[in-house]
């Protein structure tokens, strides 16, 4: 690995987390703030719906909910694995919708893995589509970041018609490799190249 991309990484990684306590990005409709205490109760209740929760992870004891809401909280550091978590709402209401998160894969590879969820009221509006749009092109094209994944269990079609929707290109299947509601179930493995976006927008 160059040593130039250990430093350009660095750098991008730093601008980021210097950005992330005041980050806010706006759309047409929506607003893309920092989570923060005023969204916990609503959070840890978004954790705990089993029709947000289905594809993402099997239900939790209390203590680890409470655990994982207070980490998405808590300042961004950029290390690789940690979440930076955006908070969705309406431009004239700062009610949190749900969350568009990333994180880091990989710093000196420049690639960050991204994630979303919504509040089933707040469904089949164009909301994640709006917010997703805008949430890449602040990683790809403000950011610098170089690519991103976003893995979906198999059977959350509305996930990954969203992704396509987005633009990403299944990259792989991981068969029966995530245990969710008993079942082993295939993971897909979705990517977006920045250049291949640029590509296509320019
Ligand atoms: C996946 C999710 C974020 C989609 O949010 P949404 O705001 O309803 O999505 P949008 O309205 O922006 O729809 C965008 C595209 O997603 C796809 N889509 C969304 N909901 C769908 C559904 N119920 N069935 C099939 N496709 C769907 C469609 O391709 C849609 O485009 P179209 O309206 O032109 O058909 C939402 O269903 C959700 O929060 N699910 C629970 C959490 C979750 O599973 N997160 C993903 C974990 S990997």
């Amino acid at each position: 690995m160059a040593a130039a991309d250990e430093v350009i990484g660095a750098q991008v990684a730093a601008s980021l987390v210097a950005l992330a306590p005041t980050l806010r990005l706006t759309t047409a409709r929506l607003v893309l703030r920092r989570l923060d205490a005023r969204d916990e109760s609503v959070a840890i209740a978004h954790e705990q719906d089993r029709r947000i929760m289905r594809w993402i992870r099997d239900p939790q004891p209390l203590d680890a909910i409470l655990a994982r809401t207070q980490s998405l909280l808590s300042p961004w550091t950029g290390e690789a694995g940690a979440f930076l978590a955006m908070a969705v709402t309406l431009r004239d209401d700062d009610a949190m919708l749900g969350i568009v998160v990333a994180r880091f894969a990989s710093i000196v590879d420049l690639t960050m893995e991204v994630g979303y969820r919504l509040h089933p009221d707040a469904h089949r509006k164009g909301y994640a589509f709006e917010a997703m749009s805008r949430w890449i092109e602040f990683l790809c094209a403000e950011m610098s970041v170089r690519k991103l994944t976003a893995w979906v269990a198999a059977p959350n079609e509305p996930s990954w018609r969203l992704v396509e929707k987005l633009g990403f290109s299944l990259e792989a299947t991981l068969r029966e490799h995530t245990r969710l509601g008993g079942e082993w179930v295939d993971e897909r493995v979705y990517g977006l190249l920045a250049r291949e976006r640029r590509d296509a927008t320019n």
